[in-house]
């Protein structure tokens, strides 16, 4: 294949920097063009003098400006604005979108409306403003390419079959770590262990979303905008081995699945390189050692967020969009030490009730309801 370049937003997170290994076992297929972050000067700083990339970018201003002291001779863009003028002005074969929330945003959207293809991790454009991002792809024929190893695993399944064959997608969920934990026992859990996901390392936002099953619920948008099925026709089954990352069901009852162990890099390097396959650096997949595997239906009455995800998804109108907002918000008041863990689905819900109902289309509407939504929550008080 040819060398693509690739412009990496997130790089100093947990897919950025799986994102980069993945780069550097195959130099002949893969270029780092352009790397930006939120804030971490550090870790960007040390990617830069590692990859040579000649575009460089942060969110954070101040932070931006200590990169253009450090590498002259780069391009250095700053603010959120910055990384999305950084978008057309590096003109990478590939945009890898691995920001975390609801920033990542404007600047997949900038590199769909390019025609550029997005490499997708970041969870929230799909959930708020999946239609729009689908339609600015469906415009200008650029593709989105899922990162997220359930998503990757869909995507890889109904490759070459007839999407109108699809009957369901089960979605798995490998429960979080508090999938055995007696329901009166959640309120009292803490950030650190809400952090100590079973299966996976990831970024502390997906990590809490993972243990309220929020992300499962976020899983859920991604497959309908990805995929074109309906929301009725995703259905979530906990799997503790994530080992099968993900099944889909056609009209004659087959069901074809994707393995594989949980790591990452797996999922990244196939979005980078789709459609061709290139050799991992890892253990074949063994069977018997994984096993058994255990399947079960999610306990929707101890992970509220998973029901609330679900009524913002049928009840449309900016609600998937007060979704995100509310719970980027609640997740960080947890993280904080300021609410409870079972506040974050309270507080989720009490944003959904507040919302009237105002439909948000367009990114400047999407943003100003997002942002409501995050305001609205963290300004509440919790019981505690
Ligand atoms: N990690 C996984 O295994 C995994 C799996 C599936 C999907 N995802 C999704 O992929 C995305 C990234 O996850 P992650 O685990 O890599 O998160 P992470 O480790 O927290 O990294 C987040 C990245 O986003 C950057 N960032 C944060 N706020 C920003 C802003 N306002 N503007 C620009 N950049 C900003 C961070 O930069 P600083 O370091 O400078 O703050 C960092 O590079 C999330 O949406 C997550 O849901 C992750």
């Amino acid at each position: 294949m040819d060398k693509r370049r690739i412009l990496l937003l997130g790089s100093t997170g947990s897919i950025g920097i799986q994102t980069l290994d993945v780069v550097s076992c195959h130099p002949e297929s893969f270029e780092i063009a352009g790397l930006a972050a939120g804030s971490d000067f550090n870790t960007l700083a040390e990617q830069a003098v590692a990859t040579g990339a000649e575009y460089l970018g942060l969110a954070d201003t101040s932070a931006a400006g200590k990169l253009r002291d450090r590498f002259p001779d780069a391009r250095v863009f700053a603010g959120a604005d910055g990384l999305v003028e950084m978008v057309s002005a590096v003109e990478p074969d590939l945009v890898v979108g691995a920001i975390s929330g609801f920033a990542g945003l404007p600047s997949v959207l900038a590199a769909l409306e390019a025609g550029i293809n997005v490499a997708l991790a970041n969870k929230e454009p799909l959930v708020a403003a999946g239609a729009l991002v689908m339609e600015t792809a469906r415009r200008s024929g650029a593709e989105v390419i899922p990162i997220d190893s359930e998503l990757s695993a869909i995507f890889q399944c109904i490759e070459g079959e007839c999407k109108a064959a699809i009957t369901r997608i089960l979605l798995t969920a490998s429960g979080g770590p508090f999938a055995t934990l007696p329901a009166e026992q959640l309120a009292e859990v803490t950030p650190e262990q809400a952090l100590a996901h079973p299966n996976w390392k990831m970024g502390r936002k997906v990590t809490i979303d993972s243990a309220t099953l929020a992300n499962k619920g976020f899983e859920i948008f991604e497959v309908r905008w990805l995929f074109g099925v309906s929301f009725e026709q995703v259905q979530v089954v906990v799997h503790h081995q994530s080992i099968i990352h993900s099944l889909v069901e056609f009209c004659d009852t087959s069901v074809i699945a994707q393995l594989g162990w949980p790591d990452m890099r797996v999922p990244i390097q196939y979005a980078l390189s789709y459609p061709q396959r290139l050799p991992a650096p890892l253990k074949p997949l063994d069977l018997a050692a994984a096993g058994p595997f255990t399947f079960a239906e999610p306990d929707a009455e101890k992970f509220p967020c998973l029901r609330l995800a679900r009524q913002a998804a049928q009840a449309g109108a900016g609600y998937p969009v007060v979704l995100t907002g509310a719970d980027e918000a609640a997740v960080q008041l947890f993280l904080a030490g300021r609410i409870r863990f079972t506040d974050i689905p309270v507080f989720v819900e009490r944003a959904l009730e507040a919302h009237d109902g105002t439909p948000a289309d367009n990114l400047q509407d999407i943003q100003r309801l997002n942002d409501w939504a995050y305001e609205y929550v963290s300004e509440m008080r919790s019981n505690r």
